[in-house]
């Protein structure tokens, strides 16, 4: 996909106004993960619904209106089929350090852009907020001199981040590795998360300026200090919040960063004006859309695309997948799956909602039902164990305790259609292909084989 790269001069930039700079994005992926310890690349495990690679995606596409550029390594393949055309790719063949991954994007970029940001693709839970007011902070660096403007971010467990080391007046002078530091600059707690932005010529005229680290890769926090030896002032915006800046790195980080975000989008909705009875027991993916004067019960997951209306009543312990369902509805204890309810549907307890089941407006359905494939018209009662798979069900029909619809015949899949007004007693086996006219009753125990 790397034909994908189409030549820096060709891109358009007309979205952006004349009076900002145009910006490229980089993404640095080619890490191997190996602390994931898993076959999935790490910026594709899930975070609330989204890959991890999509915060960054996101973020990028928030900022610019150019493609970001993606560095990808080993997992290019199964990063470039997740990722497509959002992105534009270029290859690091050899992981030798975040300096060298960066070059890579250079023959694509040289010249596009008066300006460069460049971030890591595992951190997923960094604001707009915080990358504008690094955006802010570089253009008044730049009016100074400055061609390098970077976030920084305080913690007491600075394990593993690179220090950012300052003079006594407080300038920026550095950013030394945790292997490379002094007894004395390991207790610095000014850390480096790694989001950096550049003056674009300068950029790619100093990356072959990074010498080898004795680890053997070129580090790119070395451009602050080659900055700072050109005479060029470092600039970096402090972000109080230090939950922003965690990387993701483990299966542990995985957990923790799942917790600030569920914290953060339940947050969102309560503001929204959703209730739940506890946060902390609610699962609501990134990508779920809520009405307010909803009530959420403890054990609610909402997942994908689904959207719920206003005013429902859900769970407790329901799962809704890529399902919508409507204004007033009530789901208690039930699994929906690419499903929709309109308004006013009580669904539950224990309810199984399959692939393409449609409840109606006032669809009453009781416990241990299962419907799939199927439309349940307006005001269809369906109380007790029953299972409507492939059928078209008219308004007002009521479906008895244990009403099954055959709708399998070993071979092939078959119909059942029900009209308006129709009984359909307990008990009652509808071998499919089968239709049963508007207002019939069917006595209970039937086997019905024959349209009615
Ligand atoms: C890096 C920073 C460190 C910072 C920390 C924040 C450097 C030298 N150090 O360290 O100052 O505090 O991030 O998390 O930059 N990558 C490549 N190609 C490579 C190496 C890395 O694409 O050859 C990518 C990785 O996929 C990852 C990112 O660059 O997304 C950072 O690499 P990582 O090895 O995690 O750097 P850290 O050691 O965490
Ligand atoms: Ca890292």
């Amino acid at each position: 996909m790397s034909d994908d790269l189409q030549p820096a001069s060709s891109r358009p930039f007309v979205t952006t106004p004349a009076h900002v700079p145009a910006l490229d994005i980089v993404i640095l992926a080619a890490g191997e993960s190996t602390r994931m310890r898993s076959q999935t690349p790490k910026v594709l495990h899930m975070l609330a619904g989204r890959p991890l690679i999509d915060y960054s995606l996101r973020l990028a596409e928030a900022l610019s209106p150019s493609r970001p550029v993606v560095v990808v390594g080993r997992n290019a393949d199964a990063l470039m089929a997740q990722v497509g055309a959002r992105a534009r790719y270029v290859h690091q063949e050899q992981r030798l350090g975040t300096g060298h991954a960066l070059l890579q994007a250079r023959p694509a970029l040289q010249g596009a852009s008066q300006t460069v940001l460049v971030f890591y693709a595992d951190m997923p839970l960094i604001t707009q907020e915080s990358m504008q007011a690094l955006l802010a902070l570089h253009h008044q660096n730049q009016a100074g001199g400055g061609v390098l403007t970077m976030l920084t971010f305080t913690s007491d467990s600075p394990r593993g981040f690179g220090r950012i080391v300052r003079s006594a007046a407080g300038d920026v002078l550095a950013i030394v590795e945790e292997a490379a530091c002094t007894p004395e600059q390991l207790g610095i707690t000014e850390l480096n998360p790694g989001l950096y932005c550049y003056d674009a010529d300068w950029l790619w005229r100093s990356l072959d300026e990074i010498t080898l680290s004795p680890k053997g890769e070129y580090y790119l926090t070395d451009l602050v200090a080659i900055a700072v030896g050109q005479g060029r002032p470092v600039w970096a915006h402090h972000v109080d919040d230090a939950s922003e800046m965690m990387g993701i790195n483990t299966r542990v980080h995985l957990a923790e960063a799942e917790a600030t975000l569920r914290e953060r989008i339940n947050r969102r909705w309560m503001e929204a004006g959703v209730t739940m009875i506890d946060p902390a027991a609610t699962y609501i993916d990134d990508t779920v859309e809520i009405g307010p004067d909803t009530l959420l019960l403890p054990g609610v997951h909402l997942h994908g695309q689904s959207r719920i209306g206003a005013g429902c009543r859900i769970g407790p312990d329901t799962s809704v997948v890529d399902t919508i369902i409507g204004r007033g509805c009530r789901v208690q204890r039930a699994v929906l799956e690419n499903s929709e309810l309109e308004d006013h549907v009580d669904v539950g307890p224990f309810a199984h909602l399959r692939s393409g089941a449609y409840l109606a407006t006032g669809v009453h359905m009781g416990n241990f039902g299962e419907v799939k494939n199927s439309r349940l018209g307006p005001g269809v009662k369906m109380g007790h164990f029953s299972y409507v798979g492939d059928a078209a069900i008219g308004q007002d029909v009521n479906i008895s305790a244990g009403v099954i619809t055959c709708n399998f015949d070993g071979s092939r899949k078959n119909q059942t259609i029900i009209g308006d007004h129709a009984f359909i007693g307990s008990d009652t086996m509808l071998v499919a292909p089968v239709t049963v006219g508007a207002g019939a009753r069917t006595g209970a125990g039937s086997v019905v084989t024959r349209d009615v």
